[in-house]
C-alpha cells in the first residue's frame, strides 16, 4: 500500500513514521523552504532514540526511513491508496491542497483531512468525488497516543468509511467514529477540564497549583489543567476553545475565558515560551493548598461538567457511548471514561451538582443535558 502525507510538521511526519513503521511505501510532501529537511532530521533522531532503548534495531530504522519519500514534488503522490493531509489549519489553504490532490491520485484513492477543527463537508466539497473525502483526526504525538478519530462528513460513502477505519486499525490505532460537528468527540468533551478550571480560579477559589493538585492527586489524572494547557500551549488551547465556541454558535457552554487569553496575548504560551500559568525558570513549583475538602469540591465541580458534556455528546448522536468513553481514555488519556464515571457516581448526584450550580449562577453554562435528566428519572444508568 501506498500512503503520502501532505505537510510535514509536527502531526504530518508523525503520521509518516507511523505508516512506514508499518511497512507501507510512505510519500511525505511539504511545498515549504526547509520543511522537508527538517522532517526528515526530526524523524532520524526519532528513530535513532528507538534505536538507543532498543525498541527497534538499527536496520529496521533504516528500513523505515528508507520507506519515506521525502519530496517537495506533488507529483509524487500519484498511485497512493491514501493520502493524509496535515497541513496550515486554514479552510481555503486546505480546499485548494485538496483539489490539487484530487487531480493527481486515481479514482479509489481515499482523501483524509487531519484537521482538528474544520469541518470534513467544508473541505470535502472542494473535490469533484466527495465520496471519498474523509476526517482521520490523530492525537499528538501521533506515534504514540493510541486514539484516532474517524469523521465521515455527509458527502462520505459507507465504503470510505470502512475502508479508512480498516487501514488506520490496521496501523493497531483505537478508532471511533463521530459526527462532523465542532470539536468532533475529544476536543467538544474536554472543553470543561480546562474552562471549569479556570473559571474556579477567576472566582478565587483557588490557585492554579491547588486546582492541579486536586485534579491530579484525587481526581487520577494525569495532569492538571493548567500543567495540561501549558503543555499544550495557550496559544494553540485558547484557540480551539475560541473556534468551538463560534462553531457552536456562540453557546454559552464553551466560553472562552479572559484569563487565557491575556495568557495568550502577554505570550506566556507554557512551556515552550518558559512562561505560562508557570514559570519554568524557577527551581520549585508553587505549593498547592492540600486541603482535601477543598481539593474534593474542585475535583467535583470539572468532573460534573465534563461528565455534562460527555452525556450531551451521546445525547446528540455524536459518538455511542463505548465510543465517547475511549476517546476519553485514549485521546487524552482520563483516568477512566466518563460515563462509565457517571455511573459509579450515580448519575443523580452529577444532576445535583449542575442544578445547584446553575441555580447559584444563573448561567446556561451549567445547564444539564436532557440526556442526563432523562436517566435520573428512569432510573438508569449508561452501563
Ligand atoms: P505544523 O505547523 O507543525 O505543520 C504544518 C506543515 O504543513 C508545515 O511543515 C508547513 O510547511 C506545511 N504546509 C503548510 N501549507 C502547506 C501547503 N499549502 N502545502 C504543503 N505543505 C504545507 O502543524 P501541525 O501541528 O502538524 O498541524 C497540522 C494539521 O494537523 C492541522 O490541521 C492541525 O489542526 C492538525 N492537528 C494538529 C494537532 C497538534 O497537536 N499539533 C493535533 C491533531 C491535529
Amino acid at each position: 500500500m501506498k500512503v503520502s502525507v501532505i505537510g510535514a510538521g509536527t502531526m504530518g511526519a508523525g503520521i509518516a513514521q507511523i505508516a512506514a513503521t508499518k511497512g507501507h511505501n510512505v510519500c511525505l510532501y511539504d511545498s515549504f523552504d526547509g520543511a522537508i529537511d527538517n522532517a526528515k532530521n526530526k524523524l532520524n533522531k526519532i528513530l535513532n532514540r528507538l534505536v538507543e532503548k532498543e525498541r527497534i534495531t538499527d536496520e529496521q530504522s533504516r528500513d523505515i526511513l528508507g520507506r519515506i519519500n521525502f519530496t517537495e514534488e506533488l507529483d509524487a503522490i500519484k498511485e497512493s491508496n491514501i493520502v493524509i493531509e496535515a497541513i496550515v489549519e486554514d479552510l481555503e489553504i486546505k480546499k485548494n491542497v485538496f483539489s490539487k490532490i484530487e487531480n493527481i491520485v486515481n479514482d479509489k484513492c481515499i482523501i483524509a483531512s487531519n484537521t482538528s477543527s474544520l469541518s470534513i463537508a467544508s473541505i470535502a466539497s472542494a473535490c469533484k468525488n466527495t465520496e471519498r473525502v474523509i476526517g482521520i483526526h490523530f492525537f499528538n504525538p501521533a506515534p504514540l497516543m493510541p486514539l484516532v478519530e474517524i469523521i465521515p462528513a455527509v458527502q462520505t460513502s459507507e465504503n470510505t468509511i470502512k475502508n479508512a477505519r480498516a487501514i488506520i486499525d490496521s496501523w493497531q490505532k483505537t478508532t471511533v467514529i463521530t459526527k462532523d460537528t465542532p470539536g468532533f468527540i475529544v476536543n467538544r468533551v474536554a472543553r470543561p477540564f480546562y474552562g471549569e478550571a479556570i473559571r474556579i480560579y477567576e472566582e478565587g477559589i483557588a490557585d492554579f497549583a491547588t486546582i492541579d493538585w486536586a485534579i491530579r492527586n484525587i481526581g487520577g489524572f494525569r495532569m492538571g489543567p493548567f500543567e495540561l494547557m501549558d503543555y499544550i500551549g495557550n496559544d494553540i488551547n485558547y484557540t480551539v476553545t475560541e473556534t468551538v465556541f463560534a462553531a457552536f454558535y456562540y453557546d454559552q457552554r464553551y466560553k472562552p475565558s479572559f484569563t487565557q487569553k491575556r495568557m495568550k496575548e502577554a505570550g506566556f504560551f507554557g512551556r515552550k515560551s518558559g512562561r505560562g500559568y508557570y514559570d519554568y525558570s524557577l527551581e520549585n513549583k508553587p505549593k498547592a493548598n492540600e486541603d482535601r475538602e477543598l481539593g474534593k469540591k474542585i475535583l467535583w465541580r470539572v468532573l460534573s461538567m465534563l461528565i455534562n458534556e460527555a452525556v450531551d455528546a451521546l445525547f446528540l448522536n455524536i459518538a455511542n457511548k463505548e465510543d465517547i468513553d475511549l476517546a476519553m481514555t485514549k485521546g487524552v488519556n482520563y483516568p477512566k471514561g466518563l460515563l462509565a464515571w457517571a455511573d459509579e457516581i450515580g448519575v443523580e448526584n452529577v444532576l445535583k451538582q449542575l442544578e445547584d450550580l446553575q441555580e447559584e449562577y444563573g448561567e446556561d453554562r451549567y445547564r444539564p443535558s436532557p440526556l442526563l435528566k432523562r436517566m435520573v428519572k428512569e432510573n438508569k444508568t449508561f452501563y
